[in-house]
């Protein structure tokens, strides 16, 4: 598999993904024998909590089988392991997008590896635009729940039925006691943490004013390009999962200014501190064997 060349487009159903990932998992041992408890997938403009990494071992996305380079600005690509307060853990520096034109079954892939490799406990976070109009530039939010418009699953095809059941269950997906445990770890940090449900989009273009306000009225607070389905795949394969999304800009029309990646990325700089001490409190504070 490691010689494969890479094709992005090429449909990964369920049932291929066992072999992937034992392949991938091959890879990683080859590097390191750490075995992370908790993997973490960093958004857009957060990937500073990777130089807080002790001991990291660092692994380019085009270094491991049937991954291509990471292309988003902002995204550096790479699966990094090491310790976060004395917990063993994967990060995820950069993640593949729908709209890098990677299928569903890639994108999921880093969530599943980081599973298979140990973790039994996921954190996903995110850019995202703001729609609770209550929910500003610079608002982290732990995610309640989300919905998923992205039109596309990563579980379309012959399943695996060793990985996970054909239907899985969505209720109470994103973990009630992790989301408590964010809310305990912001408390403790004194960091603001907003609640919300997050709807996840193909792009890449931002929504348009009239998708915003629809958006809104659907029942979201904030929306993104990406998460929905890591977190589908995560809880197919038995992963417990939170995620925390950082508004980095109003809602298309709603700041009368146009979005850009740049504006992204510099909420990101500013939030970037905040979001490592919440992370670092609740990794610190993780019971053992959690
Ligand atoms: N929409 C979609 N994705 C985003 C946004 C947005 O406004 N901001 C950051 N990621």
């Amino acid at each position: 598999m490691n010689a494969q060349p890479v094709d992005p487009c090429q449909p990964i159903p369920p049932v291929d993904q066992p072999a992937r990932l034992a392949a991938l998992e091959a890879a990683v041992r080859a590097r390191t024998g750490l075995r992370p408890a908790v993997g973490i997938v960093l958004g857009s403009g957060l990937g500073g909590l990777a130089d807080e990494l002790v001991g990291p071992v660092s692994i380019p996305f085009s270094e491991l089988p049937g991954w291509p380079a990471a292309t988003a600005p902002g995204h550096a690509g790479r699966l990094i392991l090491g310790r976060l307060e004395g917990v063993p853990v994967a990060l995820l520096q950069g993640r593949l997008h729908l709209y890098e034109g990677h299928d569903p079954g890639l994108v999921v892939q880093p969530v599943l590896l980081m599973g298979r490799l140990g973790a039994s406990l996921i954190v996903l976070s995110n850019a995202a635009g703001g729609l609770n109009p209550a929910f500003g530039p610079g608002t982290l939010m732990v995610i309640e729940d989300h919905i998923n418009l992205t039109g596309r699953t990563p579980l379309l095809g012959p399943n695996a039925d060793e990985l996970g059941p054909r239907f899985p269950d969505l209720t109470n997906a994103w973990s009630p006691r992790l989301r408590d445990r964010l809310r305990a770890a912001a408390r403790a940090e004194g960091v603001e943490l907003a609640s919300g449900v997050y709807v996840g989009l193909l792009g890449p273009a931002y929504e348009t004013p009239a998708e915003v306000r629809m958006l809104r009225g659907l029942g979201g607070d904030a929306v993104g390009m990406s998460t929905v389905l890591e977190a589908i795949a995560a809880r197919w394969a038995g992963l417990e999962i939170c995620g925390v999304s950082l508004v980095t800009n109003a809602g298309a029309g709603d700041s009368g200014t146009p979005l850009s990646h740049e504006e992204v990325l510099a909420a990101g700089a500013e939030a970037g501190p905040r979001f490592v001490r919440l992370i670092r409190r609740f990794i610190a504070d993780l019971a053992p064997g959690d």
